[in-house]
């Protein structure tokens, strides 16, 4: 089966994570900007000062993307370069910048797909409280209007957020992104709750516009499945993809948030400080998100707590997805199976789980429009001779793109699918050790570019639309 000819075949990056840049033209500080300068913070203290340099080096990139035959470039707008403080005068300059990008990828007919909000805060904001004072909203809120109005004419697809769970959970939780709290519930329900408060506003003022592009967010899309059929197995997985999902995609997609997590929350003092003017707003909202973006990378294996839980102590290492931690409330914990594919960084391998997951997705919330906005596979890429033998990534997104045709056919709506990551970039903790592109970036020679091996796979798995792909 091919792909039609409207699913788009794409790539992503984040701002922080590509640009460099940090303090050229006028762009303001961050609160990344300021986080990686804490000793430890980091693997070998890396950051995004200067990054990939793709700000500089934006039409080298694009044309490589284009030579690739790729059909969409996702990317993130960094705030601080449009508003340097978050509020107040707009600087040309930033707005130059990705008037520029975006008019280069149109120049190769690569559809621009735009991420509002990639986790880099003005630093004023975050100093002010970050996604934890309601006036970050009303700023983001303005900030958006502005991208709207300057870019709106070209960019046809927005993605307001992504992952608030990560954010929300690293900043507030498990403490390894900023501010870096940890183990704070209250705040981390908050956060969600104000983030998903501006989304509606967002997307009421943007179909105010009437530009006629779509616009939606993008979650983290990790389903869990018990690690056995036991009945307190599979409740544990139900427990864990109502806090994990349910909590996240309700409300953009029903306007209201699970039944079964407010009570508990409610129970528990938890509750996020909404008003009813707020959840009004988001019910409202609901039906004018045009799509949702799904990130995947694998699924979580959940097994029910019974009794003393062991203490896992949280480190750089296993804060962003690798199993082992019990859930805030001690109902589950997530597990590495012995029978399952792991990646170095412990992540599982799991197309089929991609597949059971979509399918419960359409099952709980109807014909909803998903792109995938995010899959790849972070490794240490091998280097013979100078080439760059990326087998393992070629293996990976061969299986979850299958794994896309196969929800297709059981009736998902899937209409496109940005691999992670375009190029080579800064993994938020990893360095640049954990490789994702499909272009290789020579830091001990500047910076220089190189195609990998998965560069010409993809090139032939669009030009065919999916028939090169291996079942
Ligand atoms: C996603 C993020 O969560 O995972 C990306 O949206 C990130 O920005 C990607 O790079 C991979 O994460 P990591 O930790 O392997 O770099």
């Amino acid at each position: 089966m091919k792909f039609a000819n409207d699913f788009l075949f794409g790539a992503a990056t984040a701002s922080y994570q590509v640009e460099g840049a940090w303090d050229q033209d006028g762009k303001g500080p961050t609160n990344w900007d300021e986080f990686v300068k804490i000793p430890g913070k980091t693997f070998e203290g890396t950051n995004g000062d200067i990054a990939i340099d793709h700000y500089n080096r934006y039409k080298e990139d694009i044309k490589l993307m284009a030579e690739m035959g790729l059909e969409s470039y996702r990317f993130s707008i960094s705030w601080a370069r449009i508003l340097p403080t978050g509020t107040g005068e707009i600087n040309q300059k930033g707005i130059d910048f990705y008037n520029n990008l975006i008019d280069e990828c149109l120049k190769y007919g690569i559809v621009p797909f735009v991420t509002l909000y990639h986790w880099d805060l003005p630093l004023p904001l975050e100093k002010a409280g970050a996604w934890l004072n309601k006036e970050t909203g009303d700023a983001y809120v303005e900030y958006a209007k502005i991208c709207f109005n300057a870019f709106g004419d070209r960019v046809k697809h927005f993605i307001t957020f992504n992952e608030t769970v990560v954010f929300a959970s690293l900043g507030y939780m498990s403490g390894a992104h900023p501010p870096g709290i940890q183990n704070d519930p209250k705040k981390y329900f908050d956060v969600t709750h104000n983030v998903f408060y501006a989304h509606a506003r967002t997307i009421i003022e943007y179909k105010k516009l009437k530009q006629y592009g779509e616009i939606g967010l993008s979650h983290v899309f990790c389903p869990a499945y018990g690690v056995d059929d036991s009945e307190e197995n599979i409740f544990a997985a139900m427990h864990a993809n109502q806090y994990n999902m349910n909590w996240f995609y309700d409300p953009i997609l029903k306007g209201e948030y699970p039944e079964y997590v407010v009570k508990q929350l409610e129970a528990s003092g938890l509750l996020p400080n909404w008003t009813d003017a707020e959840l009004k707003t988001i019910k409202q909202a609901a039906p004018l998100n045009d799509f949702m973006g799904l990130n995947y990378y694998q699924p979580m294996r959940v097994e029910k707590i019974n009794g003393e839980v062991e203490k896992v102590e949280i480190t750089r290492e296993n804060s962003t997805g690798s199993p082992g931690n019990p859930s805030f409330d001690h109902v589950y914990k997530s597990v590495k199976m012995a029978d399952k594919k792991y990646t170095k960084w412990d992540w599982e391998i799991s197309p089929e789980g991609f597949v059971s997951g979509l399918v419960m997705l359409k099952e709980h919330y109807g014909q909803i429009k998903f792109y995938i906005t995010e899959n790849g596979l972070g490794d240490e890429d091998v280097i013979i001779n100078g080439d760059i033998l990326d087998t393992p990534r070629i293996d990976f997104i061969n299986d979850h793109l299958c794994a896309v045709r196969e929800a297709i056919k059981q009736g998902v709506h899937v209409k496109g699918y940005y691999a992670w990551s375009a190029i080579d970039l800064l993994s938020w903790l990893n360095g640049y050790k954990k490789q994702y592109g499909f272009i290789y970036v020579d830091h001990a020679n500047d910076l220089a570019r190189k195609k990998k091996a998965s560069f010409h796979w993809f090139k032939e798995v669009i030009e065919t639309r999916g028939e090169s792909l291996k079942d």
